[in-house]
């Protein structure tokens, strides 16, 4: 069983008050929807409307249990504490957290929600794996009222060093509800470290190789860097149609002779201002030339009513616009913006059909765009630019790595990937594509599982 904050399909009623159920934004969804697809096995998580939940039902091939969230609990535990005290904080403070404590109330109250309804529908013996950040209480709520249970955890987004984590003030709780697990599984060694480097301060307990004794059991933390699932997302980004929708893409575009691109849930860990400053600059110094070269910007809207995102949405859209005034014609934008969601197909075909793929996080617990826009590369084309802060980095070695904070650096990563041969495209993507091949979705879950399990 899986349990996660979404589901993989959110909840959305039409003006008729019809239910349908459309995709969850998020590499959290993109990566578990195949995994689970492949097994049976039941997925409980909310399904991103507030009021009372829908009863279980079967959504292409998975059984999905819906939890449901008050509209003060959306507000409190969900836009509170999880997305406005530990997204910020878990990265890196990019932006201040705040701590409130009916923030954190609510926080307790959904995760026992969370817990007691895995609790009622596990199987004797069965295995739970929760998820992420939302729901870090859950592993010692179950295994309290579940003892029988097999459990899991993973961390999608990073785990923080202990001078940030210290600043919670349910520090000693969040960490023995992810206690409860038997395994807690990081997207970094460091992450793992980190945890193991905080249990021991807190709880006295001495660590050995990645193990500690808590409450008389043993507890596992280690690595898992997650994936896609390659073998598929190769298949569609090289289909007939996806590879005429990229050709039609450029030509829509104007057939520019360089698309640089940016895809990404409109967060502001995720440094889009970053690459838009860095344009800027290139097209202000003569490096580049609109409508020549562009940057198409998709923006999948996330978490709306927050206050760091409103601004971030403003600022992003404000730079666009001074942009394309300073530098665009009729009909040539020198950025493209996109704040929509669209279907996959789509989205492997823009990546298709850019020259360079721009990823520059500030922080990011792994970043499966970067992996996707390898997966779709069969043409051995195209050039990677990727934040060192992003966990991909660990693995696409062969990317133009850069510091997000160091404008003139991204700059001239942006400048060499421009112009980089195609002699040296085809070498840096045959060996990106060799390690997202390899390790894929399958070798994450997988490894996962095997360390469970022992
Ligand atoms: P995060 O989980 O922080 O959003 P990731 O890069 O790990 O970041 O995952 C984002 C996922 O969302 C990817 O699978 C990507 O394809 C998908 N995605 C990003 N932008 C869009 C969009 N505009 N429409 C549909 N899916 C998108
Ligand atoms: C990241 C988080 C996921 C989350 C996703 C989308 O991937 O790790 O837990 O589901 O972003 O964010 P949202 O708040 O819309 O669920």
């Amino acid at each position: 069983m899986i349990v996660a904050n979404r589901l993989p399909v959110d909840q959305v009623r039409t003006p008729e008050g019809e239910v349908r159920w459309q995709r969850s934004p998020g590499g959290l969804v993109t990566a578990l929807e195949p995994f689970m697809r492949a097994r049976s096995g039941a997925w409980l998580g909310w399904s991103g409307a507030a009021g009372p939940a829908e009863p279980a039902f079967n959504h292409e091939g998975l059984h999905l249990v819906p939890v449901p969230l008050s509209a003060e609990e959306v507000d409190r535990y969900y836009e509170g504490f999880s997305n406005a005290s530990l997204w910020p904080l878990y990265h890196d403070v990019v932006q201040p957290p705040a701590f409130h404590r009916s923030w954190w109330d609510s926080y307790v109250s959904v995760n026992r929600r969370f817990a007691e309804a895995a609790a009622q529908a596990a199987g004797d013996g069965a295995t739970v794996w929760v998820h992420d950040y939302q729901l870090q209480l859950v592993p010692r709520m179950l295994r309290e009222l579940r003892p029988d249970l097999r459990i899991g955890f993973f961390l999608h987004i990073p785990f923080p060093p202990m001078e940030l984590f210290m600043q919670v003030p349910w520090r000693r709780q969040i960490m023995a509800g992810l206690l409860g697990a038997d395994l807690i599984g990081f997207q970094r060694p460091m992450g793992a470290q980190n945890f193991l480097l905080i249990a021991r301060r807190l709880f006295d307990v001495r660590p050995s190789r990645n193990t500690v004794e808590y409450e008389g059991r043993r507890v596992q933390a280690s690595s898992f860097p997650i994936s896609i699932d390659t073998h598929s997302y190769d298949a569609m980004a090289a289909s007939a149609p996806v590879v005429e929708r990229a050709r039609q893409i450029r030509a829509e575009l104007g057939n520019p002779e360089k698309i640089i691109l940016g895809v990404d849930r409109l967060d502001y860990t995720k440094g889009i201002g970053v690459r838009l400053e860095a344009f800027q600059e290139l097209l202000e110094d003569g490096s580049v030339r609109a409508p020549q070269t562009v940057l198409v910007q998709v923006a999948t809207p996330s978490r709306e009513r927050i206050e760091h995102y409103v601004t971030m949405r403003e600022e992003i859209e404000r730079t666009v616009g001074h942009i394309n005034g300073e530098f665009g014609g009729i009909g040539g934008p020198a950025v493209h913006y996109l704040h929509q969601s669209m279907p996959r197909e789509e989205l492997a075909a823009l990546y298709r059909a850019a020259d360079v793929m721009a990823v520059t996080p500030y922080r990011d617990g792994m970043n499966l765009v970067a992996k996707e826009y390898v997966a779709s590369r069969s043409d051995l084309r195209g050039a990677l630019v990727l934040s060192e802060f992003a966990g991909a980095s660990a693995e696409l070695r062969q990317a133009f790595l850069v510091n997000p904070h160091d404008i003139a650096g991204v700059k001239q990563a942006l400048r060499d990937a421009l112009e980089l041969s195609p002699g040296e495209q085809a070498r840096r993507m045959r060996a990106m594509r060799r390690t997202v091949r390899r390790y894929d979705l399958d070798h994450w879950a997988s490894s996962f599982f095997a360390a469970l399990n022992s």
